[in-house]
């Protein structure tokens, strides 16, 4: 089968979350599962030094295509060589942390030329039966496929609802829709152009990356305003659990630590966790519960929840270590609370890859209280590191941890709810035999991407063998 996976990030030429994980590592699962796929990105800077033996393969009308292979994994890439992508600052925003003010002509482009590789006026001579977007700066792909009259099916994936690119109703024209387009049968949302509408409305098919996730963006609590039109496309909508990429985490060979260990010698975590307690300017102490947290630090990922639990965390004698990037006032909170206490608790603003693995491993839990998760893969990645998460039963963490087996999970998002979590966490730390059972069944736990990658077979095949379908109010 021949697949366009048509994304907006992907490890290690341009990331920032997960996405960006996933992108690297589903296609080469599929492509070792025998699919013909490959990547369509923007030519960030990242991307056009990073991908390997590029050469231009077509001319478009805006720009160019280069087409080259990933470093590692030797998956085909496509990248859009036009100069709106060469720029410095970040794939979404500027320097300054503010989004890009021509994103929609952007990322209008990513997916306008998805749109056109799976056409009859596509300038290569490979085709693909399926265009898989994956949030909403693909999201116009499957609109601009459905007036082109494309043979090929198109799927979209929802790594995050939250995330819609709605935009003026002014780009509509100017991206070449027509006019008829922005309707509540189309790509208007409240007032505004939307490429995350737009590809949910189109498309032959919907994933999301959890099962619970698939039918949270149902409700109205958690379906961020697309709850009707997802009920509505209720079965075309699929949750499929994200995998994790063993070859980048796995404790046994894992090269940014000075350490490896697997669940027969975990006793050499200590070694990594003294490292990092150095390394951080926290107090050196072997029993002291270390708490890791590496996110992004925005409302979705709860962390305002951590503040209030701080107290009650180091009165048991915990110290926190963490390591992330996003709001400023977030990022604030977490630099006071480093300075109102030296040695027990470490803030590191900032992307770092070599500090995340370290942190997954040195630590002796990790945290993650989302609000909402679609998947989230630290948890998972915690597991494997022998360092159980402590989450909240929601999403993707609700389907990958097993509360007091695999990690420590609670329901509400509130403070007391958490508070308790992190203290049953922290006895269970203090009863070595109970703490290494859950570190070993974390551990034992496979998250491999096959099984979910054949999963993803499993829908394409479905949808080549359906009649061409578009959409919730269309059958063609
Ligand atoms: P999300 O995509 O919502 O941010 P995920 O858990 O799916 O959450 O993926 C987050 C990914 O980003 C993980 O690979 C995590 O290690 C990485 N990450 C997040 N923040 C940082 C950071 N500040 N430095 C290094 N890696 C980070
Ligand atoms: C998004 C979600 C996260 C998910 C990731 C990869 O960033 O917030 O939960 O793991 O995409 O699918």
């Amino acid at each position: 089968m021949r697949i366009l996976f048509v994304t907006s990030e992907i490890h290690p030429l341009v990331k920032t979350g997960g996405l960006a994980d996933v992108s690297a590592s589903l296609p080469a699962a599929l492509q070792s599962l025998g699919m013909d796929i490959r990547i369509l990105i923007p030519g960030y800077p990242g991307v056009l030094s990073g991908m390997k033996e590029a050469f231009e393969c077509a001319r478009l009308s805006e720009g160019s295509l280069l087409c080259g292979k990933m470093p590692d994994t030797g998956v085909p890439v496509y990248a859009i060589d036009h100069p709106i992508f060469r720029r410095g600052g970040g794939p979404y925003v500027d320097e300054q942390g503010l989004d890009w003010p021509d994103n929609a002509a952007r990322f209008g482009l990513l997916s306008k030329t998805a749109a056109l590789l799976a056409s009859r006026h596509s300038p290569l001579e490979w085709k693909p039966e399926i265009v898989q977007g994956n949030d909403w700066q693909s999201g116009l792909a499957p609109a601009f496929m459905h007036f082109s009259g494309s043979n090929a099916r198109s799927m979209m994936t929802v790594h995050n609802l939250a995330f819609q690119g709605n935009f003026s109703r002014d780009w509509v024209g100017g991206l070449g829709l027509p006019p008829s387009s922005y309707s509540m049968h189309g790509v208007e949302f409240h007032g505004r152009f939307s490429f995350l509408k737009a590809g949910l409305y189109y498309s032959n098919t919907i994933t999301t990356v959890s099962p619970s996730y698939a039918q949270e963006i149902q409700t109205p609590e958690m379906g961020c305003g697309m709850e009707g039109l997802l009920q509505h496309r209720r079965r075309d909508v699929h949750g499929i659990l994200n995998g994790i990429d063993l070859s980048e985490w796995s404790p046994e060979r894992d090269g940014y630590l000075n350490v490896k260990y697997d669940e027969s010698n975990l006793q050499s975590k200590i070694e990594i966790k003294r490292e990092l307690q150095a390394g951080l300017g926290l107090e050196r102490q072997d029993d002291a519960p270390l708490f890791g947290i590496v996110s992004r630090l925005t409302y979705q990922k709860g962390l305002d929840l951590v503040h209030s639990c701080l107290d009650a965390l180091f009165e048991q004698g915990a110290q926190i270590a963490v390591l992330g990037t996003g709001e400023k006032e977030y990022e604030q909170a977490f630099l006071r609370l480093a300075e109102k206490h030296p040695g027990r608790c470490s803030t590191s603003i900032g992307y770092d890859e070599s500090l995340a693995h370290n942190i997954m491993a040195g630590a002796d839990l990790f945290l993650m209280p989302s609000r909402f998760e679609p998947c989230g893969l630290n948890q998972m990645y915690g597991m494997r590191y022998g360092t159980p998460p402590v989450v909240r039963k929601t999403g993707g963490l609700a389907d990958s941890v097993t509360d007091n087996e695999t990690g420590f999970v609670f329901e509400k998002a509130e403070a007391g709810a958490f508070r308790e979590a992190i203290s049953r966490a922290i006895s269970c730390y203090r009863n070595r035999e109970a703490f290494r059972n859950i570190q070993r069944s974390g551990m034992a736990k496979n998250f491999a991407w096959e099984k979910s990658a054949r999963s993803y077979i499993a829908l394409y095949e479905s949808l080549l063998s359906q009649g061409l379908s578009t959409g919730p109010g269309f059958r063609i």
